[in-house]
């Protein structure tokens, strides 16, 4: 299988830059950070704290977790129920940080990632696909782009979207979640040695695609 690995930081464009680069190869996207969030919005359901660990590990074996395509879309199931817009609500990220921080939940969602890596040509993006998931993964790219900036585009999309919030508060949580993803003992946010590193905040998202479909194609 051809296996392509995207981290960096979150709001880098990781998720818009893979789903081209899928569409335009026809492999499976796989995001990764869904299935986190998935377990946090499991576990904020099951009326639990996320940054408790004992508490998340005490249901954590109740989340089934699956994605499946629909028209191409990833669509993200928790015990059979579509949560894919759940997942996406504010508190879901602090929630997906939390319980990413905990290698009993790194260790769950490793294999359902490394089967699906192994059934199919995918581009799986994350924060650790590089590093530990996948990596013999032909092609590894590390997006990263300035705090301001991804802030500013979060801004812009969540003001699009009709929800307005506070830049700085934005800015401030993106802060507080680059910290915890890069400073977790587990698996943390971490350029792989062999990976390809770009700036998102220089190029559209039109040339990294490019960029990135140059190097899967010499690579192929
Ligand atoms: O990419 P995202 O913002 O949807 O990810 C949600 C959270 O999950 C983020 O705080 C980091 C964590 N995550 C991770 O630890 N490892 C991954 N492979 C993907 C996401």
């Amino acid at each position: 299988m051809f296996n392509i690995a995207i981290d960096g930081p979150s709001g880098a464009g990781k998720s818009t830059v893979a789903r081209k680069v899928a569409q335009s190869l026809g492999f499976v996207y796989v995001d990764t950070g869904a299935m986190y969030r998935a377990i946090g919005v499991h576990v904020m359901r099951c009326g639990l704290p996320t940054d408790d660990e004992q508490a998340v590990l005490s249901v954590l074996f109740d989340a089934k977790i699956e994605l499946t395509y629909v028209n191409g879309e990833q669509r993200v199931l928790l015990n059979g129920e579509d949560v894919s817009v759940d997942i996406r609500l504010p508190e879901a990220s602090m929630a997906a940080s939390n319980v990413s921080a905990i290698p009993k939940v790194r260790e769950y969602l490793f294999d359902l990632q490394k089967n699906m890596a192994a059934a199919k040509d995918c581009i799986m993006d994350g924060r650790d696909i590089g590093t530990v998931v996948l990596p013999e993964a032909q092609v590894k790219i590390f997006l990263t782009a300035s705090a301001e900036e991804r802030a500013k585009r979060r801004y812009i999309e969540l003001q699009q979207r009709g929800t307005p919030v506070d830049y700085d508060e934005l800015l401030a949580e993106i802060r507080q979640r680059d910290y915890n993803d890069s400073h977790r003992t587990t698996a943390p946010l971490k350029k792989a040695e062999d990976a390809v590193e770009i700036d998102s905040t220089n190029y559209s998202i039109d040339e990294i695609v490019a960029m990135i479909l140059k190097i899967a194609e010499e690579r192929r």
